[in-house]
């Protein structure tokens, strides 16, 4: 009893003590254990509420049209079309480049109709860019890299956030990836790639999502123990409504909560306003 509650203030003190301004936390939803935690007995705010995709990486979506092409980006190609698509986000990392750097970022693609073309030509210091009239991009990190996810049936310890979140779609997980829940499986430990920063435009963009989602799964057969895929994206984000919905993908609502707890005055530029719930943010996957 009361250990919750110690957590929390501890990773605050420590969080305060190294500069930050704000502090968040994310659960899901129907957990109202950490809810009533966050909100009522450490004074968190609702900031935005997100759904997590969960689709096991051996059943590629289906649908994948030979009309699609998906090519790679060059890293500044990446970073300039973040950083223009991207202003109209809540919320948007100011250093997205350093993340399309980090070694588990694998790369940035867009997709779009063979019958259209990708111009993207250097002008001076400037990228020129004529986008096709349906297009997407995305990125991809690999979390397989990073720490493996290990889900016992009867074991609820949270190793990350994620995990406890995760354990909760177990149910649903397990006969995704053709396993009995009863045989304890997943015990092995397994990891996912996380589709990341993605946008799209056009009339079209639901057979572009679907080619995202079938080209991700298939990167990830060559990805060693990779298992899942992985995406969030946030309630009002315009792309929600055309995740391919296949019977086995799993979604789970996210909470983010936020508090501000030092240093920035309320009318400030770099003031958040607290309680104003926003939907559209870029999922930074270094926080995943
Ligand atoms: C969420 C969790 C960390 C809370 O830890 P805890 O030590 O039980 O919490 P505390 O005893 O410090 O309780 C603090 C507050 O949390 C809330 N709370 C805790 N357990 C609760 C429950 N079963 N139902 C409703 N509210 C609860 C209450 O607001 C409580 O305040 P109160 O005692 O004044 O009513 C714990 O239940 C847990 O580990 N759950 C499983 C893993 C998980 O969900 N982690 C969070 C992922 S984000």
């Amino acid at each position: 009893m009361g250990i919750g509650f110690e957590l929390v203030k501890s990773v605050e003190e420590w969080l305060i003590g190294n500069g930050a301004h704000y502090t968040f936390l994310a659960t899901e939803k129907n957990n109202v254990a950490s809810t009533n935690l966050f909100t009522s007995k450490c004074n968190y705010m609702n900031f935005t509420s997100l759904v997590i995709f969960v689709q096991p990486a051996s059943l590629p979506v289906r649908g994948l049209s030979q009309d699609i092409k998906i090519e790679k980006l060059q890293a500044d190609q990446a970073i300039y079309l973040y950083n223009n698509k991207f202003r109209s986000k809540d919320m948007f990392p100011t250093d997205v480049d350093a993340i399309l750097k980090e070694k588990l970022s694998i790369g940035t693609w867009v997709s779009y109709f063979k019958e259209e073309e990708w111009i993207s030509l250097h002008n001076n210091e400037d990228i020129v860019t004529k986008t096709p009239s349906s297009w997407a991009m995305f990125s991809i990190w690999n979390s397989c890299d990073a720490y493996k996810l290990h889900i016992r049936k009867s074991d609820h310890r949270p190793f990350r956030f994620f995990h406890a979140t995760l354990s909760h779609a177990r149910d649903k997980i397990f006969p995704c990836l053709k396993l009995p829940v009863c045989h304890h499986s997943l015990q092995k430990p397994f990891g996912f790639l996380f589709l990341f920063g993605l946008y799209g435009e056009g009339e079209r963009i639901q057979e572009l999502m679907k080619s995202i989602w079938s080209f991700a799964s298939r990167l990830a057969e060559n990805v060693k123990d990779c298992r899942v895929i992985i995406s969030e994206l946030g309630v009002s984000d315009p792309l929600i409504e055309h995740v391919p919905r296949e019977s086995s993908m799993s979604f789970i609502n996210d909470l983010w909560y936020l508090k501000k707890v030092n240093g920035i005055a309320d009318d400030s530029e770099e003031s958040v306003v607290l309680g104003q719930v926003i939907g559209n943010v870029f999922v930074d996957p270094r926080d995943f």
